[in-house]
């Protein structure tokens, strides 16, 4: 079901899965990757890795994870430890100041798993986790290391020991047979995860993963429902491509449980009824926070209801984010204009407020605020629940935001 990713990475650079190719084909060059959660980043690394033929080992990061213990991690997803023992030392050159020292192996034996390897027998003695892992690499025929979920490394100190590596990596690319380390994370830039070492910055090419373009998406429908050997109409496929909003997780969420609900009703036609009949299911897969967060956003009663108006706008724009003109913009366009505007900056200012559920994050200085909603599920969870202000009877939809009901009982 994989579809091809051609749009631009979030720097702009065209073709994201080809960049992320010549990424990894780049001698010594070391890779890091970043977006929002649910855009595709592991998927994207997966396929990639394969178009070139790399294959890797892959671990994920654990907030109470060492840098050795993520070493040593990827090390038992290729060997059977049979033995192993560990000391631990200051940092040899001072690399590691301060806490802890490094581990490194006194020995360490075992058996190569599975058939990768036409040595059997893995052994090393008196080395640090990283040298032992890049031999096992080296003797199972594997080119990547990926960090998984990196936004997870938050001790300096193993974040340092990260960065040090790929300098290493780098550096050695000939003796190590061109081994890369991939990390993986959920941030919004390069730097809230590596740092801004520039000589790190150097050795590491960013690869900033969007949301999936809507035609991508489309073809993951249309693919998963011919598999299922389900047709599905125009407008249903419209449908669901906004209610993913860019994200193939959505997507692949929405088709689960559209599929589910046409096979519990012996049926093979997706239609626009049995899409709107299987959101309670998709909304009741998000954050369980975000039912109670647009409760405290959405005004309760009242005749304008401004911050409603701006959560319902901003479900439905196709920004991602607005400043406050843009919002005043398309208000006026949806509800007319009015003599102040005083009101409007106001509740787009409160959506930033805990106390009003922390909807969106504001940006930037007074004056030139930029808004975006906090989390980026929000907006297909606000666009599967149908959120309207409770005063806009819109072609009979429902008042309230979906989840803010009940569950619905299994048809
Ligand atoms: N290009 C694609 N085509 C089809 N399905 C995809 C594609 N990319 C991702 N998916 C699917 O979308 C879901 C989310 O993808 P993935 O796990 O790779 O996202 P992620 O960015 O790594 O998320 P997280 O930050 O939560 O780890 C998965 O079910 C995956 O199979
Ligand atoms: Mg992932």
């Amino acid at each position: 079901m994989f579809a091809r990713r051609n749009e631009p990475d979030l720097r702009g650079n065209p073709g994201i899965q080809d960049s992320l190719r010549e990424a990894l084909r780049e001698r010594g060059g070391q890779v890091l990757m970043y977006g929002d959660t649910g855009v595709g980043k592991s998927s994207l690394l997966k396929y990639a890795a394969e178009d070139e033929d790399l294959s890797f080992v892959s671990v994920e990061c654990f907030s109470d994870r060492s840098f050795e213990a993520l070493m040593e991690e990827a090390l038992r997803k290729l060997i059977d430890v049979r033995e192993i023992k560990r000391t631990s030392s200051r940092g040899a050159s001072g690399e590691v100041e301060a806490s802890g020292g490094i581990t490194h192996f006194l020995s360490l034996k075992g058996r190569f798993k599975g058939d990768v390897s036409k040595a059997k027998e893995f052994e090393v003695i008196q080395k640090s986790p990283l040298e032992a892992l890049l031999d096992a690499m080296d003797a199972a025929g594997h080119r990547l290391l990926v960090l998984d979920n990196f936004q997870n490394v938050t001790a300096d100190r193993d974040r340092l020991l990260v960065a040090q590596s790929c300098e290493l990596l780098a550096d050695r690319a000939n003796e190590t047979g061109d081994k890369k380390l991939v990390m993986i994370g959920i941030a919004d830039d390069a730097r809230s995860l590596l740092g801004a070492s520039a000589s790190v910055a150097r050795r590491v090419a960013e690869v900033g993963v969007p949301r999936m373009p809507d035609d991508e998406i489309r073809e993951i429908l249309e693919r998963g429902f011919a598999l299922l050997n389900l047709t599905a109409d125009e407008e249903s496929l419209e449908k669901l491509v906004f209610y993913a909003d860019g994200f193939p997780y959505f997507t692949h969420l929405l088709g689960l449980h559209v599929a589910r609900r046409l096979s519990r009703l012996a049926t093979s036609h997706v239609s626009v009824e049995e899409v709107e009949a299987s959101l309670d299911r998709v909304a009741q897969q998000v954050e369980e926070s975000f039912g109670e967060r647009v409760r405290l956003a959405a005004e309760k009663g009242g005749e304008v209801q401004p911050r409603s108006r701006i959560i319902s706008l901003m479900a439905a724009s196709s920004g991602r984010e607005w400043r406050g003109a843009d919002v005043q913009a398309e208000y006026t366009a949806t509800y007319g204009s009015a003599r102040d505007f005083a009101f409007l900056h106001a509740a787009l200012g409160a959506l930033a407020t805990e106390s009003h559920g922390a909807i969106l994050k504001r940006t930037g200085s007074r004056g030139a605020y930029v808004y975006k909603f906090r989390d980026p599920h929000m907006r297909p969870f606000l666009r599967v629940t149908h959120f309207t202000p409770a005063n806009e009877d819109t072609k009979g939809d429902r008042l309230e935001p979906r989840a803010a009901r009940p569950p619905p009982r299994d048809s």
